[in-house]
């Protein structure tokens, strides 16, 4: 088996590390993600062009060997150059008058020889005049290095658009105040964190060592202490359903980003579940893409939330008093497959319906998918089809702004009216 301080270590002139199953997925995701990212950014004909930043604030050596042994495969860098110069040429096809991706690609390496073996790739695979101009190439720490980077990020002509890969091996290279620092000076911040949900675990416990551990992280206030050690020894679900929540809640609020997704890693073939993905944005058209892409990818990601609408934040004792519900009975594993996807719509439908009865006024759909925000496993697409039924039916009539009916949930946009019929339907009573 690779150590870990293996996994991540480049030498020029040795092979570079191989490529394992979680770097695979993480990769696929964040290609796909800058695809569609540029694709809806650009999904108006008449957009010429798009400033974009990428920061990869744990970039690696850039390659690794393949799993056949005599192939590479690219790492982060070198998957955020080809993406968007590929999606640059999709823009362009069939076209005169030419569209742009104007990227800045800050590549951040604390390792000195991996940051040697990086620099020395990308300025293989590149023109020698883009580097220092398009591409940086910084050697340091991410924490050290952010500040001027974000300052940079903001003199650029064009806007704050900037997508951080923070692909940390650990959970602490990333504190909940710096992603906040993030968020809170660049306008179009998008962050996608890899967090090490099993060390922490591993480290975790009601002392001092820890509780000033996450004190630095920015969450220690988000941790049940109390309940630490019972919960740590049900073991299984109900502790990582804990887990979940309340690590999740403390980086979602400190980050202040208004939209997330957080979810284990769940390679094929692999019982581990040793990795979070964390996507936190502001834009719930984001959110949603980087939903949809879980549930492409379905047996790769798995939850241990509700499968249709959850709640982040758990101390246990308020809420077996608020639920009557004992822990043990939390903690369910979902991966984003069919069976995840029909109790995603089966508890959508029971808790949305009556909840727009509830209302007791006309809604805009718009507002249901605010109102729901991010706590839901589901796509603003499966949020439609869980109301079709009520809309077909006619328990829930909607209307375009011009008054024009609808009768399919799929056809919802967010200014429609939603309104509650008459009749309550039996099955709510
Ligand atoms: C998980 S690897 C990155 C892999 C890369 N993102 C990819 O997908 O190909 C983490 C890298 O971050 C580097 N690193 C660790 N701590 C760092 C820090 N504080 N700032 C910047 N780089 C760091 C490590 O040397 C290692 O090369």
């Amino acid at each position: 088996m690779v150590k870990r301080d293996e996994k991540y270590s480049w030498h020029v002139g040795s092979c570079p590390p191989p490529i394992d199953p979680h770097s695979r997925i993480k990769h696929q995701l964040v290609k796909s993600y800058l695809e569609r990212y540029i694709q809806v950014l650009m999904s108006n004909f008449l957009i010429e062009k798009l400033t974009l930043s990428v920061v990869d604030g744990f970039a690696g050596g850039g390659e690794y060997a393949a799993e056949n042994g005599s192939d590479f495969h690219d790492g982060s860098p070198l998957i955020a150059l080809k993406t968007v110069a590929e999606q640059q040429v999709a823009l362009n096809v069939g076209r005169q008058k030419l569209r742009h991706v104007d990227a800045k690609y800050y590549f951040v390496e604390k390792d000195p020889e991996n940051f040697t073996y990086l620099s020395r790739l990308v300025g293989a695979r590149v023109d020698a005049g883009r580097i220092g101009r398009d591409i940086e190439l910084v050697r340091g720490s991410f924490q050290q290095r952010v500040g001027s980077i974000i300052a940079d990020i903001r003199k650029r002509a064009g806007g704050e658009r900037a997508i951080f890969l923070l692909d940390q091996y650990s959970y602490d290279q990333v504190p909940a105040p710096l992603l906040k620092t993030i968020f809170s000076s660049v306008k179009g911040a998008e962050v996608l964190l890899t967090f090490n949900v099993d060390s922490l675990i591993t480290f975790l416990s009601n002392t001092e060592k820890s509780r000033k551990k996450l004190e630095e992280m920015g969450l220690d206030r988000y941790i049940d202490w109390e309940s630490l050690n019972r919960l740590k020894s049900a073991g299984g679900n109900v502790w990582r359903s804990a887990i979940q929540r309340n690590l999740a809640k403390g980086l979602v609020e400190v980050s202040g980003a208004r939209h997330y997704t957080i979810f284990y890693i769940t390679p094929m073939g692999s019982t581990s579940w040793t990795y979070w993905l964390v996507h936190l944005s502001n834009s719930f058209k984001a959110r949603d893409v980087m939903m949809e892409l879980h549930w492409q990818n379905a047996n790769h990601f798995s939850h241990y939330l509700e499968p249709d609408l959850f709640t982040l934040g758990y101390r246990t004792d308020a809420d077996r008093d608020a639920t009557g519900q004992d822990e043990f009975d939390l903690g369910d594993g979902h991966h984003f497959d069919a069976i995840a996807n029909r109790r995603c719509l089966d508890g959508l439908a029971a808790k949305l319906v009556p909840a727009i009865y509830d209302l007791g006024a006309p809604t805009q759909f718009g507002s249901v998918l605010e109102e729901i925000g991010s706590s839901t496993p589901g796509t603003a697409d499966m949020i439609r089809l869980s109301l079709d039924a009520a809309i077909r039916n006619g328990d829930i009539s909607a209307a375009a702004a011009d008054g024009a009916k609808r009768t399919r949930g799929s056809t919802l946009k967010p200014a429609d009216i939603l309104t509650a019929g008459k009749q309550r339907p039996i099955i709510f009573l």
